[in-house]
């Protein structure tokens, strides 16, 4: 089935007994059995079945299975959040003493977890300025286990040349991780550009309308876990073939840190893959021409949108994601006061911490996602003081623009 089809009815086969054709949302903690020994089978791998929603379930695995089509993936995993996501992936392949290489001006959570929470952990990230794909290869040494980056890095748009750091990855024999977040399989499929997981946080684009925190974790089966640098996964491989990751994940990670996500929200984001084709082409479309009629405006002091002509990321969004640069885009307004008097100025746009939703959202980046790090820390980031974010929604492009022109006119 093609991509579009695959949104609506991939991992799915209205299977249940009523005939329901939307997937049933199994609001529940625990699946019995009839004898002790049908659920210690279970239990012990020899037989098939649920067992405790934490682990798995029917709802969640339906998720999994449309989400893994639709990456080009071997296997899957839903998570509660994002955030989840990327600590789980990380957490299945680090220890006290390893080092990563992440993509600078990526979104703040994750800088933080990698930096703080993990740093805590012995673990230590370097973070290299993506617009020079040799950096990558620099900063790998022998402790060095995996590469991180995402798509387009929120908030500082910058576009990594995926098969080339992937490249960089594989001659290292590391693990290529990539967020996917802002560009979504219907912008990107990361497993066809040398990735060798994707993540999502599926609150985003793929829930779409603001009202449920997921994410995910495919293994596209690109790298060789049975030649790999993981003592543990290596050895599962010779047990379990290439899902040694995906095995390993599920069952220490997962199972120990509780990261699954809540049957409700599984089905919403279920429900949001349906129309997420059709959306994602909006998105882009109203966020080209916002982005479009923000570099013609005299007052606005910079624009950030890497499928701009201007971007210094033309050629690869051109290249990459055949010229879409997704919904996200950046502003600068001068300073600090301006950024703040505009945003108080929008009518219709909403300031929230928030991105991918059929409504227009803005964020100043600085003093929210971005507060706990210090200006230097900051600026490092990309993050200025006189940035704003937007997330351009769905709405019709005449009433965004004019919301913004408006506000702009208030602002100065
Ligand atoms: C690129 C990216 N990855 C991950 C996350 C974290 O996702 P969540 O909020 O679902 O935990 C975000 C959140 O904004 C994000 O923008």
């Amino acid at each position: 089935m093609k991509p579009d089809t695959v949104a609506i009815h991939g991992g799915y086969a209205c299977g249940d007994p009523s005939g329901a054709t939307a997937v049933p949302i199994h609001q529940t903690v625990s699946y019995a059995y009839k004898t002790a020994r049908e659920l210690a089978d279970v239990f012990e791998g020899r037989a098939p079945g649920y067992i405790y929603t934490r682990l798995a379930n029917p709802t969640t695995t339906a998720l999994e299975l449309r989400l893994t089509l639709l990456e080009n993936g071997i296997g899957g995993i839903a998570a509660s959040s994002g955030m989840a996501a990327i600590a789980s992936v990380v957490m299945a392949l680090l220890k006290a003493g390893d080092e990563m290489i992440a993509a600078g001006g990526i979104f703040g959570g994750t800088v933080s977890l990698f930096e703080n929470t993990l740093g805590r952990f012995g673990v230590k990230t370097h973070f290299v300025d993506v617009a020079e794909t040799g950096r990558f290869a620099k900063a790998i040494n022998d402790k060095t286990k995996l590469i991180f980056v995402e798509t387009i890095g929120n908030p500082r748009m910058d576009v990594p040349d995926l098969p080339a750091v992937s490249k960089i990855a594989r001659r290292a024999n590391i693990p290529f991780i990539v967020d996917s977040t802002a560009t979504t399989p219907f912008i990107v499929r990361p497993a066809d550009l040398g990735a060798d997981i994707v993540i999502h946080s599926t609150s985003k684009f793929i829930n779409g309308h603001g009202t449920a925190i997921g994410g995910c974790m495919i293994d596209t089966g690109g790298y060789n876990w049975a030649k790999g640098a993981f003592v543990d996964i290596k050895q599962l491989s010779e047990r379990v073939g290439r899902m040694a990751f995906l095995y390993h994940l599920k069952n220490v990670i997962y199972r120990d840190l509780g990261g699954c996500p809540a049957p409700m929200n599984s089905f919403l984001m279920l429900q949001g893959l349906e129309t997420l084709p059709g959306r994602m082409e909006k998105h882009c479309a109203n966020a080209a021409k916002l982005a479009a009629f923000l570099h013609e405006h005299k007052k606005v002091s910079w624009i950030n949108y890497p499928a701009l002509p201007e971007s210094r990321f033309y050629d690869r969004v051109k290249k990459l994601y055949g010229g879409k640069g997704g919904g996200l885009l950046t502003l600068g307004l001068g300073d600090k006061a301006k950024a703040f008097r505009f945003i108080d100025s929008l009518k219709l746009a909403k300031n929230l911490a928030n991105l991918g939703d059929a409504k227009t959202l803005v964020i100043h980046p600085a003093s929210t996602i971005f507060a706990e790090f210090d200006e230097d820390a900051r600026r490092q980031m990309g993050v200025s003081d006189d940035m704003v974010r937007v997330s351009v929604g769905l709405e019709d492009i005449e009433d965004i623009v004019k919301d913004f022109e408006q506000a702009i006119e208030k602002t100065f």
